[in-house]
């Protein structure tokens, strides 16, 4: 009986020695709702990620631990995930969220409990503007929307552009104003009462649509997210609107493919963060292991998903602690870290500083990559 005893002590004080012993990270993500494919895929690539680093482990064979809270791609629930996974977890370092309005709902929330949130994906200026515990490892949309804007210009040399912005993102909202700008200063012109609006959830455009045709732009920005950009590029099609569409990388989605169909995907460009058919051998075998593991292409968020929990991992080992401060301020140090989707280097208002690339959307599900654009 005694041994027996003695037997379960040493058990439980094993386990939770090696509990003790793990580096609690969590992961605040779409898993359902309208954005869920932005989660799911970005939650893959950090398992990869995992995987590699829990071969060895980090300060000396310490296991990470990943947490994943589902955010439902809604602020209230993203800020919902946050506090569990700080009150409840305990994590050293959450990543999250991708859609720009989840993670400045969860930012202050961060901010204030002094635990480090780097977003892998958000590109709204305003997400970093929570204070010092806030990062991320992607551009900001002041040059994403530079980018998107020159394209219009000077790649497919159009001169009168219509908008169409899902106002229930802060994302859409702030892309559109940088496009707007910058397109004017190029020589461009904004169609007159520019003022098509949606909000998440819409599903019949028709009218919007009917509206933009009218105001005959020769080229339509859409700064959305997948499932409704999807049916408007369907819907618009159908309508017999021929310009080409514009968007960002809240396109980026399988789904969108799907959604839009063959005709409506045709004559489609965004910027985003990477592109699968990449040639750098850094991206070419992240691609053969990816495929290996879930049989499937990576897409941007899988790439950054991997790269987020890299830098994160990278900044642990050079902090020699699993403590959230020591971690955030290595993580602000963060300099020409070799990640997939580029060299990333936070500047001082803990930004990244990296290349777009600009893809064309191509019927059969497909990518195509027509140029990188460096800051
Ligand atoms: N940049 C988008 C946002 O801030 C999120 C996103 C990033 C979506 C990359 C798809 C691909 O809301």
């Amino acid at each position: 009986m005694m041994r027996l005893l003695v037997l379960l002590l040493v058990l439980t004080m094993n386990s939770a020695v090696f509990a003790a012993n793990e580096i609690v990270l969590g992961a605040a993500q779409a898993m359902s709702g309208a954005t869920a494919t932005f989660g799911i895929e970005t939650v893959y690539g950090m398992k990869m990620a995992l995987e590699k680093i829990n071969k060895t482990g980090l300060l000396g064979g310490r296991k990470i631990k990943l947490i994943v809270e589902d955010t439902k791609g809604e602020p209230v629930d993203t800020a919902n995930a946050v506090r569990k996974l700080i009150t409840i977890d305990k994590v050293s370092v959450i990543m999250g969220e991708v859609a720009s309005s989840n993670t400045l709902a969860a930012a202050p929330i961060a901010q204030e409990s002094k635990v480090p949130l780097i977003s892998s994906a958000s590109t709204n200026e305003k997400v970093t503007l929570a204070g010092d515990f806030i990062s991320r490892i992607c551009f900001t949309d002041d040059f994403q929307g530079v980018v998107l804007a020159k394209f219009a210009a000077e790649g497919l040399k159009k001169k009168v552009a219509a908008t169409i912005v899902d106002n229930s993102s802060d994302y859409a909202k702030g892309l559109d104003t940088v496009f707007r700008k910058k397109f004017v200063e190029l020589g461009g012109t904004i169609v007159k009462n520019n003022d098509f609006t949606y909000q998440q959830k819409d599903s019949d455009f028709r009218t919007l649509l009917n509206k933009v045709k009218r105001a005959n732009p020769d080229v339509i920005f859409v700064p959305g997210y997948y499932t409704e950009v999807g049916l408007i590029l369907r819907q618009a099609r159908e309508m017999g609107i021929t310009a080409p569409f514009l968007g960002g990388d809240g396109w980026e989605s399988p789904k969108l493919f799907e959604i839009a169909g063959d005709k409506g995907i045709q004559g489609g460009y965004i910027t985003s963060h990477y592109a699968a058919d990449d040639l750098d051998p850094k991206v070419v075998e992240f691609v053969k292991e990816y495929k290996k593991m879930y049989k499937e292409a990576p897409g941007t968020m899988a790439a950054l998903g991997y790269d987020v929990l890299m830098v994160v991992a990278d900044a642990i080992t050079r902090a020699k602690s699993s403590n959230p401060v020591d971690i955030k301020n290595a993580i602000n140090a963060t300099k020409g870290f070799a990640g997939v989707t580029g060299l990333i280097t936070l500047n001082k208002d803990r930004n990244a500083i990296k290349s777009a690339v600009v893809l064309e959307t191509v019927k059969g599900g497909v990518y195509k990559f027509v140029s990188r654009v460096n800051p």
